[in-house]
Formats: structure tokens, C-alpha cells, sequence
């Protein structure tokens, strides 16, 4: 008995590892946290119940939010009741498979009347809530491939709730500068490219893009947008820019004056659907795919990105 069990400890530990060096996966929602009536179902719960269908399927490691956490006007303290009856009762309670790490991005909303600093204070006392700091960075490895992660507290950049534009675009920069490694991925609230409701942020494009063009940013992930895109820029940009925003405030519809917009600025839009949903990312040694998933579990888009 005790040679049976030896041999499956092995067996399971080998699996464990070959799994390791394989790689992870991760789901990002933007625009999620509704105004609630309670008792009564809506669109985030809708998500939430997709999001963990493919987070049993595909094992996974973690939730990165892309801002907008909390409507209408972000959370008035570090123990606001929205942080469980819009967090916890909505995704954790529920569903096992989303007892994960929340790496957390702020918006507009989150920021809106100056208390985003309530859901840093947050995650000091709750450890699935990891938001350090307004700007912040973290690194995922798997044998011997290392992905590295910058959230941008893109509301700041413009409205001045933290730092000023030119020490967060400095920041940027110097934090970037020193990464080294194999995969980079800057998530934001804002933007950058888009074609909703908002249109692409001429400010991002301006001050932002540039410093990811610099440092070869692979991905630029973010929300605002009440829909799902992915964009790539004009010749020459191989940034792959992702929209998920649709975690479950309303659905909105294409912008046309934006389209027009991408048109004149030469930038591709691969796809756009005004739809709640969310992605889910799989990152490998070489090659990251993105699925986006609507509300009935369908992936009815997705793209690779390879890197040798
Ligand atoms: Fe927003």
C-alpha cells in the first residue's frame, strides 16, 4: 500500500510540475461592480457565473480587474458593505473556482469623489484583494519564462487624484525600463484605441503609448468601454490592445464618429461587440491567447499572440 502511495504522490507531483512549466491563466473584467437592488439577479451576476465556468475549465490563478470596481462612486471606507455585496456575495461565495487573487485596477468611478485610497486600505486586511498601491507592478514565472505586470492607475493620470501626469508617465517608463522579462503586460482602466462609447483617449495616445512602444509592451489591457474590442495600432505597433468591459455595468453600443477615428489614425479594430462578458487569458512560453466569453459561456472570439 505504502509503494502505491509513494507512486502516486510521484505521479501527482510530476503532473503538478509539468503543469508548472507550462504556464497559467487568468480572466480580467472591467466595469463590474453594479448598483444592486437586492435579491434581484443582473448582468454581473450573469458574468460571474460564466466567469467561473472558465475558471473550473481552465484552472484559473487569478482575476485582474481593469477599474470601475464599484458604481456608482467607488467605496466609502475600507469596510464598505459594497466590498461583500458586490465582491464577495457576487464571485468569491459563490463560486470556489474565484477564490483567487483579485489584482485590482481603478477607474473613474473608483476614484470619483477621491476614495480609491479606501480599496488600498482594503487589501491590507483582506489578502485576495491585492492592490498595494495606486500604480503597481507583479511578476509571474513557470519554468523558465517570467511575465511581468504593470497596473496603471490611468485616472489619476489626467484627474490628478495621485500622482501628477508627468511623475506617473516617468514611473511608467522607469518601471518598464527595468523589466527584463519574456512576456509584458500594462493593464489600465482607460484605453487606449477604442471604438465605444468613449473613443480612443487622445491623452493615452499622446503620453501613454509612447512609452509602451518603447519598451515593447506585448499587451495593453483595458475597460471604460462598456463592450469587448481588440485593436492593434498603425504600422509598426505590435502592442495587442484588449477591451473587457464588460463585467456587467450596461452594454453600449459602437461609436461611429470613434470608427472613424481608428480609420484616420490607420488603427485596426478586430473585433467589437457590445456585449457583458469578460476574457480569459492563456499565457504560455510562447504564445499568450486571449478568449473573450459572452454571457452564455460562448468564446466567440479569440487571437494568439506568438514570441519565439
Ligand atoms: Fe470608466
Amino acid at each position: 500500500m505504502n509503494s502505491l502511495i509513494s507512486f502516486l504522490f510521484a505521479t501527482l507531483t510530476f503532473a503538478t510540475l509539468l503543469l508548472a512549466e507550462e504556464g497559467f491563466n487568468f480572466i480580467t473584467i472591467g466595469d463590474w461592480g453594479r448598483t444592486r437592488t437586492a435579491g434581484v439577479p443582473n448582468k454581473q451576476d450573469d458574468v460571474a457565473r460564466q466567469m467561473d465556468v472558465w475558471a473550473r475549465e481552465n484552472n484559473a490563478e487569478f482575476v485582474l480587474t481593469l477599474g470601475d470596481n464599484f458604481y456608482p462612486d467607488g467605496v466609502f471606507s475600507a469596510d464598505d458593505e459594497q466590498f461583500e455585496t458586490k465582491w464577495r456575495n457576487v464571485y468569491l461565495n459563490p463560486y470556489p473556482s474565484l477564490r483567487v487573487e483579485w489584482k485590482i485596477s481603478l477607474g473613474n468611478h473608483d476614484h470619483r469623489v477621491f476614495t480609491g485610497h479606501y480599496q488600498v486600505e482594503f487589501g491590507k486586511t483582506e489578502p485576495l484583494w491585492e492592490l498595494p498601491s495606486f500604480n503597481y507592478t507583479f511578476t509571474k514565472t513557470f519554468g523558465d519564462t517570467s511575465v511581468f505586470f504593470v497596473v496603471v492607475d490611468s485616472d489619476s493620470l489626467y484627474w490628478l487624484v495621485n500622482d501628477t501626469l508627468n511623475e506617473q508617465v516617468s514611473w511608467l517608463d522607469e518601471t518598464l525600463e527595468q523589466a527584463s522579462a519574456d512576456w509584458v503586460i500594462v493593464a489600465a482602466h482607460h484605453p487606449v484605441y477604442s471604438s465605444g462609447h468613449h473613443g480612443s483617449d487622445f491623452g493615452m495616445i499622446d503620453d501613454v503609448r509612447p512609452i509602451l512602444l518603447k519598451h515593447n509592451v506585448d499587451f495593453y489591457l483595458a475597460g471604460h468601454e462598456h463592450d469587448l474590442q481588440h485593436l492593434n495600432g498603425p504600422p509598426g505597433d505590435s502592442i495587442e490592445y484588449v477591451i473587457s468591459g464588460g463585467g456587467g455595468a450596461s452594454a453600449r453600443p459602437q461609436n461611429e464618429i470613434a470608427v472613424e477615428d481608428l480609420k484616420d489614425m490607420n488603427v485596426t479594430q478586430k473585433m467589437f461587440n457590445s456585449i457583458n462578458g469578460f476574457t480569459g487569458i492563456k499565457v504560455k512560453q510562447n504564445s499568450i491567447t486571449v478568449e473573450y466569453v459572452d454571457l452564455e459561456g460562448t468564446m466567440f472570439y479569440s487571437f494568439t499572440k506568438y514570441k519565439n
